[in-house]
């Protein structure tokens, strides 16, 4: 939530400033600003709403410097107008800051600083910084004023700061809200995720908490808490700026939707080892943990939204496969729930960006009480990836529509292979049926093809219950959590309100929604609950209900009750959620481009999010 880029270099930046903040804009798109450093002065210039509004007024006053910073802001303390927008500034406006997180002791250090006569303009908690920072700069240098300001504030921050005294010089600091440094030449840059700098530069170094850094067009120094210099531990980037592009798609999310079979595949064939003819399941980056994984009697999923829903999924596997039992929490309840944690409690976090803060305090706290933690995570250089004793990377690729899509299949597959790995590591996996588990994963490429390639259904579908103000969806078993991510999907982006429910516990309460008004989707593809969900679908018809199935093609049985079939190829039943939710996520989108919403960037969301 929030994005910051900041760049020193020796030509203007005002231009590079925009082009990250645009990359950035699904983390936030409440308001925008930037401030550049030329001839001496500080030029800062913010606007309500997109980037676009900010870019539009930049290039009329011509405003450019070759130190600049930039932000884009998911509203936290004050309504997203201009005068709450970032950069913020001090009393002598010789200081301009922007900050991703909440300081959560903003009251108190205000009528602090009030006290000693500093008057503020926002009603943000950010103000409150570049003022402590101007209070210790009265005896202290620029860096060492924002290292005595950070230790006065509570909360989570990426705080990046520029002194239009001097030119050329960044510096920031992160605390629980990200922060990485991109690694130019004759010029440096900072910017809370990577994908801002694809257009950039590829190395980059990822900060840890507590760090502070110090940038300029030629220089990068890191300084630990404490105070020490750190070596830069430079990573390079997988992604490249094209795979951040929309390539010529509408939307990121359409974009997102169409890459899945190939990133399915990528996920699958990172966690596979070929080298003795057959192919096994590995876990490469969690090696260290692979051993003790044997021992394993518990396991607690935490995630939020629809990594939480991957977790359900992972529920039915992990238990069917290797037989440990598992429960799945959301991570913002995990962590106040005093969850029973014993020895060989694995704790297994499910997270797109690896910077959700609930789940990473939910992490903490397990790790905090002795459980081990792995973790499922997209995003490589991520904090949950550097919390966590072991992962399972995705290769989502950058995900940048704010719904997740591809990220979620991704997490599917990440899911299939530890099911498999836990049930070997139990005993309960030969050679053979590994194969043939294998096998299975690699065909789903190309039934993720063929069903991208039914896109007519779904249109149709959106045209006939695009007007509907209400939608319940149904599923059941593996496919129940299948229900509720085509629910979260519609709602988010058309704000439909829509409902995800087991379609056995339909007749438990919701049944009495049911009219011709409210379009029932039910998930109804092969498998041990295809008859009950048979039955549950006449329950709605009985009650002279609409239903949309998600079924084989061929599926006489539903085709006879349903009134509109989304058709997808048939798969294992265990498989099958990778497959269903694709027309889904296409129907969310294609109601929500009739409705006329702002499919990438839907109102009150934006991805990442830093708060708790
Ligand atoms: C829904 C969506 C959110 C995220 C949730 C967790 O489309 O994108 O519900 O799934 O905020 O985010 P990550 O996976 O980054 O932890």
């Amino acid at each position: 939530m929030c994005g910051i880029i900041g760049c020193a270099a020796r030509r203007d930046v005002a231009d590079l400033i925009l082009g990250g903040l645009r990359q950035l804009e699904y983390r936030g798109y409440d308001s925008a600003g930037l401030a550049v450093i030329r001839d001496g002065s500080l030029v800062v210039v913010r606007r309500e709403g997109r980037i676009d509004n900010l870019a539009g007024q930049v290039k009329a006053s011509g405003v450019d410097g070759h130190t600049g910073i930039g932000h884009t802001r998911w509203a936290t303390h004050g309504a997203p107008s201009e005068k709450n927008a970032h950069p913020h500034s001090d009393g002598s406006g010789n200081l301009a800051v922007i900050h991703n997180g909440i300081i959560e002791n903003h009251e108190v250090l205000r009528e602090r600083l009030k006290a000693k006569g500093h008057v503020f303009h926002s009603e943000t908690d950010s103000e409150v910084f570049p003022h402590l920072v101007q209070e210790h700069q009265k005896t202290h240098d620029l860096l060492d004023a924002v290292r005595l300001a950070i230790q006065e504030v509570r909360g989570t921050y990426a705080f990046v700061v520029i002194d239009r005294t001097q030119p050329g010089r960044i510096v920031g600091a992160r605390r629980d809200s990200p922060l990485v440094v991109g690694l130019g030449k004759g010029e440096n840059y900072l910017a809370s995720d990577v994908s801002a700098l694809l257009a950039l530069t590829r190395d980059v170094v990822y900060l840890a908490n507590g760090d502070v850094v110090e940038l300029t067009p030629d220089r990068v120094r890191v300084l630990d808490e404490n105070g020490a210099d750190k070596p830069l531990q430079i990573s390079r980037v997988e992604w490249d700026a094209e795979a951040a592009a929309k390539g010529g798609y509408r939307h990121y999310m359409l974009k997102e939707i169409d890459e899945q079979p190939a990133v399915v595949a990528k996920t699958l064939q990172r966690h596979l080892d070929e080298s003795s003819g057959k192919a096994r399941f590995v876990l490469p980056d969690a090696a260290a943990l692979e051993p003790w994984l044997a021992n394993v009697d518990r396991i607690s999923i935490t995630a939020c939204g629809t990594s939480w829903h991957a977790g359900l999924v992972g529920k039915f596997l992990i238990e069917k496969r290797a037989g440990i039992p598992v429960d799945v929490d959301y991570a913002s309840e995990f962590r106040y729930r005093d969850a029973v944690l014993s020895k060989n409690h694995l704790v297994l976090a499910i997270s797109q960006s690896g910077e959700t803060l609930d789940t990473l305090a939910a992490i903490r706290e397990a790790r905090a009480r002795g459980a081990k933690v792995l973790s499922i995570v997209n995003v490589q250089g991520s904090s949950l990836v550097r919390d966590s004793d072991g992962v399972v990377l995705t290769d989502a690729g950058p995900e940048i529509g704010v719904a997740s899509t591809k990220a979620f299949t991704t997490q599917l597959v990440a899911l299939q292979v530890l099911s498999w790995v836990l049930a070997r590591a139990r005993g309960r996996l030969d050679r053979e049926r590994e194969a043939k588990a294998v096998e299975d994963l690699r065909v789903l490429r190309f039934k993720l093809e063929e069903c991208l390639s039914r896109g007519e259904e779904v249109a149709k579908a959106a045209e006939l219950f695009a007007r509907a103000q209400d939608f319940l969806f149904l599923g059941r078993g593996v496919n129940y959590p299948v229900a509720l991510e085509g629910a979260l999907k519609l709602k988010e982006i058309s704000y439909i309100h829509a409902e995800g429910y087991p379609a056995g516990e339909m007749k438990h309460g919701p049944i009495a929604l049911i009219d011709a008004n409210m379009p029932v989707v039910v998930v109804a593809t092969p498998g041990r609950v295809h008859e009950k969900v048979l039955s549950n679908m006449q329950e709605v018809k009985a009650r002279g209900g609409r239903i949309v199935a998600v079924a084989a093609a061929d599926d006489a049985a539903v085709r006879k009750i349903a009134d509109f079939v989304l058709p997808v190829p048939v798969v294992d039943e265990d498989l099958s959620p990778i497959v269903n939710v694709v027309p889904l996520q296409r129907l969310a989108y294609w109601v929500a481009d009739l409705r006329g919403c702002d499919i990438d960037k839907p109102r009150n969301l934006a991805k990442s999010v830093t708060v708790e």
